[in-house]
């Protein structure tokens, strides 16, 4: 039996997308823990492009199984739309299990994130405005409706409930028209019976697959920064998108998982608000974000770009457990003459190398850099570690040592075949914490 829980180790758009792709290849099973439709994921298979919003990469292999656990929010409309899609280009979705525990996302969660969005003023988290705050908010409120509630008697006058009280926070608080709530049953009709046959307890799954020393890809969305508990707070999403949460969202106990890996890119990005103390502006970030198509796949939205940062990725190794390290795009810095990692803070006349929790002090941080010459070389050819130029091989090394975390696989390049292992270790129970 073998768990293996893949983390975005910065805020977001790490890559885990393509990583999770690749590595799908030597699991039995796919797993989304957390999050919603505002993950977007794209990968590249057999020169094509898919788009993953909600369902786990491991569908576009013919004979994975996929699990959408109790930790995610759904919304039916976009579930169909992408199942939809992928059915349309022959990719057989029978393989897919959603948990009868995963809760729903509703329209009104759509219209509430618009609206607090825009009550926050110069305060907006710049969230995706799919819903993903709202619809966690009812859940913890036990205001929620869960997807297994769809098959029961009675499920038209709840949901009739629910948007009778969203109608009065939309006029009453927020003087915007609500929703009529036979409409929103009468729209949520044609999903039931679809959803039908696709859920069921997922956890039962799961415990059947360990039992029989399946191997478990646990895919994380969104990243360790945008974690409630350990991200930038308020900056961050609603879901537990670090490693304990793929526990928690699917419904296995923590001896299933052997190995924890974090993806990070060879820079850093973010889109949305808050803090970013290695921000690049100008024409250092447009190089980046041109070169790495950093616009987000949910929104659109420019990504803000910046150096690596080695104090959030030991942080982020910190509070995932993290036993190895998946650098990703690393091809973007290829025609850099130089390049920077930031290997410490400065504020209030100290060096900080430890994340801080206040976003107060995060703002007035001053990096702290290490500067190593570009390899200025095409890398995207590159297949073994030995392909790769003396420079680019000495910034993978600078990671592992001043991390602590071995780097055990580089990114060189969208498509599935552009990846280098460095340690072969995926998949190994044996193998919990790697030696950097
Ligand atoms: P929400 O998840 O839509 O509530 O957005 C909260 C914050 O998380 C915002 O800063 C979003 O930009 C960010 N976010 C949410 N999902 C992703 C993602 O998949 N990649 C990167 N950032 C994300």
């Amino acid at each position: 039996m073998s768990g293996l829980v893949i983390v975005g180790a910065q805020w977001g758009d790490e890559g885990k997308g393509k990583v999770t792709d690749y590595l799908a290849r030597q699991a039995h099973l796919v797993v989304r823990y957390q999050g919603g439709n505002n993950a977007g994921h794209t990968v590249v298979a057999g020169g094509r492009e898919f788009r993953l919003h909600l369902i786990p990469s491991g569908i576009l292999y013919p004979d994975k199984i996929c699990v959408i656990g109790n930790g995610m929010v759904v919304d039916p409309e976009v579930l169909f739309e992408e199942l939809d899609a992928f059915i349309a280009q022959g990719v057989e979705t029978a393989r897919l299990y959603i948990s009868d525990r995963a809760h729903l996302l509703l329209p009104y969660h759509l219209r509430l994130d618009e609206v607090e969005e825009e009550s926050r003023g110069e305060e907006r988290i710049g969230t995706t405005r799919r819903g993903i705050g709202p619809a966690y908010a009812d859940k913890v409120a036990r205001s929620g409706l869960r997807t297994g509630e769809l098959t029961e008697p009675g499920w038209e006058a709840r949901v009739a409930r629910m948007v009778r009280e969203k109608n009065r926070i939309f006029e009453r608080l927020y003087g915007v028209p609500g929703f009529q709530p036979e409409q929103v049953v009468e729209d949520l009709k044609p999903y039931v019976e679809r959803l039908r046959p696709y859920l069921t307890d997922t956890s039962l799954i799961l415990a059947g697959a360990l039992a029989q020393e399946k191997n478990i890809l646990f895919e994380g969305a969104q990243g360790t920064m945008l974690d409630l508990d350990h991200g930038t707070y308020p900056f961050v999403t609603s879901s537990t998108p670090t490693a304990g949460g793929a526990c928690h969202g699917s419904g296995v106990g923590p001896a299933a998982v052997s190995l924890v890996l974090g993806v990070s890119k060879a820079y850093l990005t973010r889109v949305g608000a808050g803090p970013f103390p290695t921000e690049l502006e100008g024409s250092q970030c447009e190089e980046i974000r041109q070169k790495g198509r950093e616009f987000g796949t949910t929104t659109g939205r420019p990504r803000r770009c910046g150096w690596l940062d080695l104090v959030m990725l030991r942080y982020a190794a910190r509070v995932n457990g993290m036993g190895g390290l998946i650098i990703t795009k690393l091809d973007v810095l290829d025609s850099l003459p130089e390049i920077r990692l930031c290997t410490a803070y400065r504020a209030k006349g100290k060096v900080i190398t430890e994340f801080p929790a206040s976003l107060r002090l995060l703002r007035e941080c001053e990096p702290v850099y290490e500067e190593l010459e570009g390899w200025r070389e095409d890398t995207s050819r590159a297949r073994r570690e030995r392909d790769l130029p003396p420079a680019a091989r000495r910034f993978l090394q600078r990671i592992a040592e001043l991390t602590g975390i071995p780097v055990v696989m580089v990114s060189v390049g969208p498509d599935r075949e552009q990846s280098i292992v460095l340690q072969d270790v995926f998949f190994s129970p044996q193998k919990k914490v790697l030696q950097a």
